[in-house]
């Protein structure tokens, strides 16, 4: 059997490193990984790599940054050459990024199976770019992987065959449960001059938060309350960066002495610092979900979530981005209203080696593409 992987952005990096493991583990499986390029600094791609043991992409298409549709049309431009040369017997997406839509629907005209790892996600709100991602990439996707079983309703709401569909777990707590050890022995607290669960982890990159200098501003303003009472550590995505230097001068910043803006971190740090952290504030999906098997409190700075079962069963509350709300969520946080919660089902380690193993049988049974 021939597998294409792509990846393209910075959290479908976690999300590919255990598949690859698992597929390599398997054996008798020629595997090809594709990096898009979506994103290509070295603190955004790179050191995921590095870090994560992913090897070097075998091709990677040099995209970069451009409008939606220019991106995702150079995205399928090149991908369409690499699939007409290399003839997989399946494509495995992941995540709900502008590459994962872009590549499933080359495979999918090409008449190549397309196995789409996270499927079912739904915050029922267009106006996010990653919900069109999801939408269309679920609509051709001939093998759906989802980590929970709302999701399985929603793509049988969609009209998507069950035995098509394959709850299988959460790829991304693969490997934070691989990788926590190791990620709790970097030096980061020291280098940053913190203590445990003395501070709160903020990320932001959610164009709806981010883009508008008044959606930004109230955010930032709750911040500058929250660090009055505790240190805010905030690793700043490029995006949000590009914003923050066009609205606020480095004299208006810093004014809020226990806000520190640091550079995007590396996964093992990253998760260090998640995983003593008091609070996280986010507009992340995936550190909803990690978050919730580290059990550590997450408020989510969105109105909707795709992934409900943060809030039904793990740490997540969700707050919007109103100020006042922030700011009273993250107080009682700090005065110990906690709330508990518990690990979600299959969120156990070994999700990628069921999807290897259900990828194995269909090819075997002839049965990978949905006809
Ligand atoms: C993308 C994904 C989003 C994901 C996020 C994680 C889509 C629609 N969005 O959003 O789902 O949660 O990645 O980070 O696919 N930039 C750099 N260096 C990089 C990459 C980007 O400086 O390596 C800057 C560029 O100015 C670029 C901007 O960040 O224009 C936004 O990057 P882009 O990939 O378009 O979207 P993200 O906001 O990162």
């Amino acid at each position: 059997m021939k597998i294409i992987s792509v990846v393209g952005a910075r959290p479908n990096f976690m999300k590919i490193a255990p598949i690859v493991r698992a597929i390599k583990k398997h054996g008798g499986i020629h595997h090809i990984l594709v990096h898009t390029g979506q994103h290509y600094d070295y603190e955004m791609s790179g050191s995921f790599f590095k870090e994560l043991g992913i090897p070097h992409p075998d091709i990677n298409l040099e995209i970069g940054s451009a409008s939606h549709a220019r991106q995702a049309g150079l995205i399928m431009m090149e991908f369409e050459k690499v699939l007409l040369k290399e003839k997989p017997d399946v494509v495995i997406v992941v995540g709900d990024v502008n590459s994962t839509m872009a590549c499933s629907l080359v495979a999918t005209k090409l008449g190549i199976a397309v196995a789409h790892v996270e499927a079912g996600l739904r915050s029922f709100d267009r106006n996010m770019p990653e919900e069109i991602n999801r939408l269309v990439t679920d609509s051709v996707a001939d093998i759906l992987f989802t980590t929970s079983l709302d999701a399985n309703i929603h793509l049988r709401h969609e009209g998507i065959l069950p035995q098509r569909i394959f709850f299988v777990g959460n790829v991304m707590i693969d490997t934070l449960l691989n990788s926590l050890t190791k990620a709790r022995k970097t030096k980061i607290l020291e280098r940053m001059g913190l203590q445990k669960e003395t501070y709160t982890l903020v990320t932001l990159h959610r164009p709806s938060n981010v883009d508008d200098k008044n959606d930004l501003s109230r955010i930032m303003q709750a911040l500058g309350e929250i660090q009055k009472s505790i240190k805010v550590i905030f690793p700043v995505h490029p995006r949000t960066k590009n914003n923050i230097q066009k609205y606020y001068s480095a004299s208006q910043l810093k004014k809020w002495k226990n806000l520190q803006l640091i550079e995007p971190l590396g996964y093992f740090d990253f998760l260090n610092l998640m995983s003593y952290a008091k609070v996280v504030l986010t507009d992340s999906g995936g550190i909803q979900e990690e978050t919730t098997v580290l059990g550590i409190p997450c408020l989510t700075l969105r109105n909707n979530t795709e992934r409900p079962v943060t809030i039904t069963q793990g740490t997540n509350i969700l707050v919007g981005t109103d100020k006042k709300r922030i700011i009273r969520e993250s107080q009682k946080i700090l005065q110990g209203k906690i709330k508990n919660g518990q690990r979600p089902k299959y969120w156990d380690g070994n999700a990628s080696q069921r999807i290897v193993q259900i990828l194995v049988k269909l090819y075997q049974q002839k049965q990978l593409r949905r006809v």
